[in-house]
């Protein structure tokens, strides 16, 4: 099988688990060197090792918080002093909380929501940007598709993912003078320890669980590996594409739903 992004440097944020692993498992599949960064070291080691022995990349895993400045700085400094330079970074660390009202949110809440889902990528692509000018590269951005359809009780995680969307449109615009892309990918349901996290704290998650693989046309929910081989097109293939916010939701936005909730 050909190597489709050979030696190519990747950043990834929260890579340890989920959505993260899977992207980096594929660029690692695909001979790039990736560095990826979570809070919690076992599992991001673990997953280093695993990947390492079984090649054909490479991969390095740094302990970074990406709600710290400090933190993301040292996180792209590391990498150029490992590997020398950057081609792709991508932003994905981030957290949905339990679902919660308006009236139940506090101010200090959404605040540090907004620091952790959307400054932190703004912060990585500043601090990345420099590098990535100089080989032409891409930033990928992970929203997801409750920032276009909306969410009941979740209003500050999706103002921050429509903020997502918004940021990577006018970045690719400013970064277009460099040749620098900048896309997004909106997935719908991928189950990962999130998901799994959050129907845990339903009253019944098995139901939760299956009413999120019905919520597809596709009839079950994406996987991570999906995800990754989504991420590595529109790094690899989709040289033609900046801007865009690709749909990785299995249809679950389409057809008219039960939807009315007046009592
Ligand atoms: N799963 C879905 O269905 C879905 C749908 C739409 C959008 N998304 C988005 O996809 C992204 C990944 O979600 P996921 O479901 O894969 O989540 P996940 O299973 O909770 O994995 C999140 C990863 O990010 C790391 N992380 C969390 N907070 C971090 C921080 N402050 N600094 C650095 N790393 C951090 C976690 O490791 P540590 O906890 O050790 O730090 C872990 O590696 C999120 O932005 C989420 O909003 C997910």
């Amino acid at each position: 099988m050909s190597l489709r992004y050979r030696d190519r440097v990747v950043i990834v944020t929260g890579g340890s688990k989920g959505i993260g692993k899977g992207i980096v498992k594929v660029f690692v599949d695909n001979g790039a060197k990736v560095v990826f960064c979570a809070r919690g070291a076992e599992a991001g080691e673990a997953l280093e090792a695993e990947l390492n022995k079984a090649g054909p990349g490479c991969c390095k895993f740094i302990p970074c918080d990406v709600s710290k400045e400090e933190d993301i700085k040292r996180l792209v400094t590391s990498t150029v002093d490992t590997y020398g330079y950057i081609d792709c970074l991508v932003n994905n660390a981030g957290w949905h909380p339990p679902h919660k009202s308006t009236d139940e949110t506090s101010a200090d809440e959404f605040r540090d929501l907004l620091n952790l889902n959307l400054v932190s990528y703004f912060l990585a692509s500043k601090y990345a940007l420099p590098y990535l000018r100089q080989r032409e590269g891409n930033i990928i951005n992970v929203s997801s598709l409750v920032a276009t359809i909306g969410q009941l009780d979740a209003a500050p995680y999706v103002a921050t993912k429509g903020g997502i969307i918004s940021m990577t449109k006018a970045m690719a615009v400013d970064e277009s003078r460099y040749k620098v892309r900048v896309n997004c990918i909106s997935p719908g349901n991928v189950r990962t320890p999130l998901w799994e996290d959050l129907a845990a704290q339903t009253p019944d998650a098995a139901a939760t669980l299956k009413a999120g693989e019905d919520s597809q046309l596709i009839g079950r929910m994406g996987t991570e590996e999906e995800i990754g081989l989504t991420a590595l097109y529109l790094a690899a293939d989709a040289t033609f594409c900046t801007g865009i916010d690709l749909l990785f939701s299995g249809g679950a936005e389409l057809n008219y739903g039960y939807k009315n909730r007046i009592p």
